[in-house]
C-alpha cells in the first residue's frame, strides 16, 4: 500500500514544485514507483517535464468530475518508476479545484484508494495558500512535508502550517504524520541564512528534515531541461541534496515500523 504524502505550503516560491519533482525522482531511483499529483492551479508539473497542453490526455480536474479514468490521466514522466497527474490545464477557472475537491470528495478519496494500490509513493503538489484545496488534499493524505524557505519570516508562515495541520488532524484526519520541515535555499555563506535556520530548528526540532536544500542553480534549471536535477548534473549540490532526502525518507520508514509513535508529534501540539 502506498503513502500519500502531501507538500504544503502558506506561500508560493519555496520550493513545493522543486522538491515534488525532484525528492519524486529521488525515490525513483531508489526503486519505487512514485506518483506526483498536481494540486496547484499554476499546473507547473506537467511543464517541469516539457510537457504542453497538447500532450496532455487528461487532468486532474477530469479525474475528480470522473469525465476520465486514471489509466488516461497518469503520464509517464519520461524517468523510469516516474509518472505524473497533470494540474487543471482545461480550465482557466483557478477556483475549480477547490469546489471541486470540496464537493467530491468521494472521488478524491477514491481515486487515493486507488493509486495507493499502484505506487509506493504518492507526492502531492499543493497550492501556494491554506485554503480549500490544501485542506482537502491533507484530509485524504497520509502524511505531510512542508517546504520553509530559509528567509527571516520563515517562523512566522510556519506557525499557520502547524496550525491547520493540527485542526485536521483533531478533526478529520488523527492519522496524519508530519514526514518533516524541509529547510529550502539554504546559503551557509550568509549570516541569515545560518540564523533563520539555528531559530527553526530550536522551534521545530525533530520535526525538521535533516537534510536541507541548498540555493542550487541546476535546482531552477529543471524547468528549462524539462527534467529532474539529478539528470542534469546528478553531482550538483542540488541533486544531491534530494537524493539525499529520499534516502532519509526510506530510513524514516525503517524507524516506523520499530515505533508505535512513528515520527514525534509532540513538539507540534506547543504551537
Ligand atoms: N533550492 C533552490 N535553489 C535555487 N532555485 C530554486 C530552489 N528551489 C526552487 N528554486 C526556484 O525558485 C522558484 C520557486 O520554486 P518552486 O518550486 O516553483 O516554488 P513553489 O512551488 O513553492 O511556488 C522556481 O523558479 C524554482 O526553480
Ligand atoms: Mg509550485
Amino acid at each position: 500500500m502506498g503513502e500519500i504524502i502531501s507538500i504544503v505550503s502558506q506561500k508560493g516560491g519555496v520550493g513545493k514544485t522543486t522538491t515534488v519533482v525532484n525528492l519524486g525522482a529521488g525515490l525513483a531511483a531508489l526503486g519505487n514507483r512514485v506518483l506526483l499529483i498536481d494540486f496547484d492551479p499554476q499546473a507547473q508539473i506537467a511543464s517541469s517535464f516539457k510537457f504542453s497542453k497538447y500532450d496532455i490526455r487528461s487532468d486532474v480536474s477530469e479525474l475528480l468530475l470522473k469525465k476520465s479514468k486514471l489509466k488516461d490521466a497518469i503520464h509517464p514522466a519520461g524517468v523510469e518508476n516516474l509518472f505524473f497527474i497533470p494540474g487543471i490545464f482545461l480550465s482557466t477557472n483557478e477556483d475549480i479545484l477547490g469546489k471541486i475537491t470540496t464537493e467530491n470528495n468521494k472521488q478524491l478519496v477514491a481515486l487515493m484508494k486507488q493509486v495507493k494500490l499502484q505506487f509506493d509513493y504518492i507526492l502531492i503538489d499543493c497550492p501556494p495558500s491554506l485554503g480549500d484545496v490544501s485542506a482537502n488534499v491533507l484530509k485524504v493524505s497520509d502524511s505531510v512535508i512542508v517546504p520553509v524557505q530559509c528567509e527571516y519570516y520563515a517562523l512566522a508562515t510556519v506557525r499557520k502550517v502547524l496550525q491547520l495541520i493540527r485542526d485536521i488532524k483533531k478533526n478529520h484526519n488523527p492519522k496524519l504524520i508530519y514526514r518533516g520541515f524541509l529547510i529550502t535555499m539554504v546559503d551557509l555563506r550568509s549570516k541569515l541564512s545560518r540564523f533563520v535556520l539555528e531559530r527553526l530548528r530550536y522551534t521545530l526540532k525533530e520535526l525538521v528534515f535533516d537534510t536541507m536544500i541548498p540555493r542550487n542553480i541546476r535546482l531552477a534549471e529543471v524547468p528549462m531541461f524539462g527534467k529532474p536535477v539529478q539528470f542534469i548534473d546528478n553531482n550538483s549540490r542540488g541533486a544531491r541534496s534530494y537524493s539525499d532526502l529520499a534516502k532519509e525518507i526510506l530510513n524514516q520508514d525503517g524507524t516506523i515500523e520499530s515505533s508505535s509513535s512513528k515520527i514525534p508529534f509532540k513538539n507540534a501540539e506547543n504551537f
